[in-house]
């Protein structure tokens, strides 16, 4: 039992929410275990971060880029210093296990060791003018305070690839953390503080989506939110941001397809099936939740993914033995145990698990067997994001069938195909509605220097990631400087 409390972190200094109804932060492989408690703050404590973040705006934009990007450079060193004390606290809070936990924050690591690079290539262009003794050219500048909001499943990776691109671009940020993971995010924001971001520059609110996280939403001197999470409450902060003014960034659910064709190599499939289904038990954007796999190929992919699906060992991340993790809270736990029952319902054939997992002490925690079904393409649990260990694996005849049930669902983000045939692989590239793709690697990850995101409803705004993640966090001015010496003839408008 811990009574600690995890505080915000407002103009240089760790304060408590003024909230009185704190969130109790629970180790979900072991209920009984209290972590401590998320502080619940208010929408005055959401000001009193913008006011902060504010008033560090001017020198922090005046501090040139590349010395804003040693400091993301050094917190880079102290995550990869740090790997395996904040793994050990991510595994706790979220679930994941330890290996998972430690390679994300090594993942962010790099992330924002990329980002820091970008520091010194916040290009503009030069750009030949229609007009004599005219020199134009592109800058870029800071938006000013920006929000960012982020979810509990990778709450290393995704408040550091937000955090970097942002303080990069010289913007000053209010973090709105989750409130199931409230220790990674401050260990998160304790690294970009002791690499030397200064006070102002960089302020948590921890809390409650609906009082902190809309008020940074509705906050008029919030310029841009950066939002991960579901897609319901991203739709709904990008109506509200868009008739505010306010540049919105969405990375939200996913459906993910892996599509195995007759001629794949199918123990290459099952197996990144397996690591894409059930890895981070399934609280992944880019899991791997739908295998449509032809017919050909059908038998022997069932029977591989039935014995991976047996090989998985549910457990507390912290033991070594265990191979997946438990759901990550209650909510998110009663939706799968929902899903499991609609897939019933729905008729869906159940060839492994289906159940929560209850042996030994695994009924402390808020695990679910790994579970594996045949389903139809029309079925719910073949169209809705369940976020768990469950894969819905559909029947095609062909690639052109496969390809239409790959894309006949409302998310777009990753997918992959597993073929020998080079023709069906660009056939793929080029038919395929998701803003990342594979071709024989399974559906899950990504490099700091790709973008990173979705098409549909998967995704709104800018990718993050990449260049592009930069480009959101700015703001381009034209210049046009005319050293003609005289009043412009011609065409001007
Ligand atoms: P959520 O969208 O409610 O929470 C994500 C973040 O948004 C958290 O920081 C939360 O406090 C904040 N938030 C919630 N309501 C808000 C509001 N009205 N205004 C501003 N901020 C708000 O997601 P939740 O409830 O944790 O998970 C629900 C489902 O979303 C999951 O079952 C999964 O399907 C999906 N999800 C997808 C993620 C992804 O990686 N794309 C990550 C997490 C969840
Ligand atoms: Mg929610």
């Amino acid at each position: 039992m811990s009574d600690r409390q995890f505080l915000n972190y407002i103009d240089g200094a760790w304060v408590p929410g003024s909230g009185s109804d704190p969130i109790a932060d629970l180790n979900p492989a072991d209920l009984r275990k209290v972590i401590g408690y998320c502080t619940d703050s208010t929408a005055a404590d959401v000001d009193a971060a913008v006011d902060a973040a504010q008033r560090a705006f001017p020198a922090w934009r005046a501090t040139p880029a590349p010395v804003r990007g040693r400091i993301c450079r050094d917190a880079a060193r102290l995550f990869e210093q740090r790997a395996e004390e904040i793994g050990r606290v991510l595994t706790m809070e979220e679930g994941k296990i330890l290996a998972e936990a430690q390679g994300e924050v090594m993942k962010g690591a790099t992330l924002v060791e990329w980002f820091s690079g970008e520091s010194r290539r916040l290009n503009g262009e030069t750009v030949p003018s229609e007009m004599p003794n005219t020199f134009a050219y592109t800058k870029r500048e800071p938006l000013g305070v920006v929000g960012l909001i982020t979810p509990w499943n990778f709450p290393m990776a995704i408040p550091a690839w937000k955090i970097a691109p942002a303080l990069v671009a010289g913007n000053t940020v209010v973090l709105k953390g989750a409130e199931q993971t409230p220790w990674v995010t401050e260990l998160v924001v304790r690294a970009f503080l002791d690499a030397g971001v200064p006070p102002g520059v960089l302020n948590l609110v921890q809390g409650r989506g609906a009082t902190a996280g809309a008020r940074l939403v509705d906050h008029p001197h919030v310029e841009a939110i950066s939002f991960t999470g579901s897609t319901e409450i991203g739709h709904m902060i990008y109506a509200r941001g868009a008739s505010l003014g306010k540049r919105v960034q969405c990375e939200l659910g996913g459906k993910n397809p892996i599509i195995v064709l007759d001629d794949g190599d199918i123990a290459m499939a099952v197996a990144a099936t397996a690591k894409g289904g059930f890895g981070s038990t399934g609280q992944r954007c880019t899991a791997t939740s739908r295998a449509i796999v032809q017919r050909g190929a059908l038998d022997a992919f069932l029977a591989g993914i039935t014995e991976a699906a047996h090989a998985v060992v549910p457990g507390d991340g912290l033991d070594p033995r265990s191979t997946m993790g438990p759901s990550v809270d209650e909510d998110q736990f009663g939706k799968v145990q929902e899903y499991l029952q609609i897939g019933k319902d729905e008729g869906a054939d159940v060839l492994v698990g289906g159940a929560r997992a209850t042996a030994g002490d695994l009924g402390h925690g808020l695990f679910t067997q790994p579970t594996v079904w045949v389903a139809d393409r029309s079925m719910r649990v073949a169209r809705e994001e369940i976020f768990g260990p469950v894969l819905s694996v559909v029947a095609v005849d062909s690639f052109e069938e496969a390809i239409a049930v790959a894309n006949d669902v409302e998310y777009g983000l990753t997918s992959s195909v597993y073929t020998r045939d080079v023709n069906r692989v660009f056939q793929y590239v080029d038919q395929i509605e998701t803003g990342m793709l594979h071709v024989n690697s399974p559906t899950i990850g990504g490099e700091a220097q790709l973008p990173f995101g979705g098409m549909k409803k998967t995704g709104i705004g800018p990718r993050e990631m990449g260049t592009q993640a930069i480009d959101f966090f700015c703001e381009w001015k034209t210049v046009y400087i005319d050293y003609s010496g005289g009043l412009r003839e011609g065409n001007l408008y």
